[in-house]
């Protein structure tokens, strides 16, 4: 996830809890894609989230017996506190993740659930232009419905390669129909994002949430712009600049008082997991915040898709997971 706006940060890190829940509803929404409805086995409520949230998914193990855990954005109504709404599509490139959501999240499966967290938060605007990719429609719609309530301006543009992949359009046809156009490539061709985009104005924020490309292209039109704000979230942190070396570097951990030595190409995190430091984390790919570590020295070269701009510049917290340093060495509050 990345943003150029100023966001909030949460009270505190590693807060969420874990609850164990039951799959309720399963239901084809679009080509390759589930949505499922998640209830806690003990018939409690669950936290308040906000638009734009997402929970840790825990799918058991994979096949080098590592925990197997994924990130799904929260799409349901945030004032039903009963049940917990998440869509998937079965990724082709899947490492394990969406396919075991597929084979064996049907109706009655038991799982374990934690969060929610939001690093995509919705900012007041003057008005909202959605831009949703697939299965980037599921942090976006709790924001669409946000802002029809709230009574600010907004535009939803769903783009898919083809209608069938255009996933809960019975969500979406609650909704104004003139203020949602859904675009589908094998139809209309490319959607000119920059005619949408060259509208905006100063207080205006553009949301989106798809694939890399759809992503990259809008951030690069902000940054050109430099009038309206953009805020995303990726499904992956966005590849290393290439001539972006991997220098080794020492991490002091200021509880333990241990160091320990990260070698190039090693990410931080697995040096601290196999030396048998307890650190909380869960996509390793510089994606979910879990790992995220409070810096008390030194300087993060930052690699994930969480953090925004300005946090980045600020260098109080890193995802040691993707993460490394520009300093010889760095402090870790653990
Ligand atoms: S474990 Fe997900 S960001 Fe590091």
């Amino acid at each position: 996830m990345s943003s150029v706006a100023q966001i909030p940060k949460s009270p505190a890190l590693h807060e969420e809890l874990t609850y164990d829940v039951s799959v309720s509803e399963r239901h084809v929404v679009g080509e390759d894609i589930v949505s499922l409805t998640l209830r806690r086995d003990d018939g409690g409520l669950f936290p308040a989230w906000e638009p734009g949230s997402h929970i840790d998914v825990f799918l058991g193990e994979d096949e080098q017996g590592e925990p197997l855990t994924r990130q799904y954005s929260l799409w349901g109504a945030v004032e039903d506190r009963s049940a917990w709404r998440i869509g998937v599509l079965k990724d082709p490139a899947s490492r394990g993740g969406s396919l075991r959501v597929h084979e064996q999240l049907i109706d009655g499966a038991k799982i374990r659930v934690r969060g929610a967290r939001n690093h995509f938060h919705l900012e007041p605007a003057k008005s909202y232009v959605f831009v949703a990719g697939g299965i980037g429609i599921t942090p976006i719609l709790p924001m669409v419905r946000q802002a029809e309530r709230d009574g600010i301006p907004w535009k939803l543009y769903y783009l898919a390669r083809n209608r069938a992949r255009l996933a809960l359009l019975e969500e979406l046809s609650g909704l104004p129909a003139e203020k949602l156009v859904l675009h589908c490539d094998d139809e209309n061709g490319m959607i000119d994002l920059a005619g949408i985009t060259s509208v905006l104005g100063e207080e205006d924020h553009v949301y989106a949430c798809g694939p890399g490309p759809l992503l990259d292209v809008l951030d690069k039109m902000a940054q050109k712009s430099g009038r309206w704000t953009f805020h995303c979230e990726r499904f992956a942190a966005a590849p290393v600049a290439p001539g972006r070396v991997d220098l080794p570097f020492e991490v002091l951990l200021s509880k333990s008082g241990t160091t320990h030595q990260i070698p190039a190409g090693v990410p931080c995190l697995k040096v601290l997991r196999e030396a048998g430091v307890e650190v909380d984390w869960s996509c390793s790919e510089g994606v979910c915040g879990t790992c995220e570590t409070e810096v008390l020295e030194g300087e993060p070269d930052h690699r994930d898709a969480v953090l925004t701009a300005e946090e980045r510049a600020a260098n109080e917290t890193m995802m040691i997971c993707v993460s490394r340093a520009r300093s010889a060495r760095i402090v870790l509050n653990l």
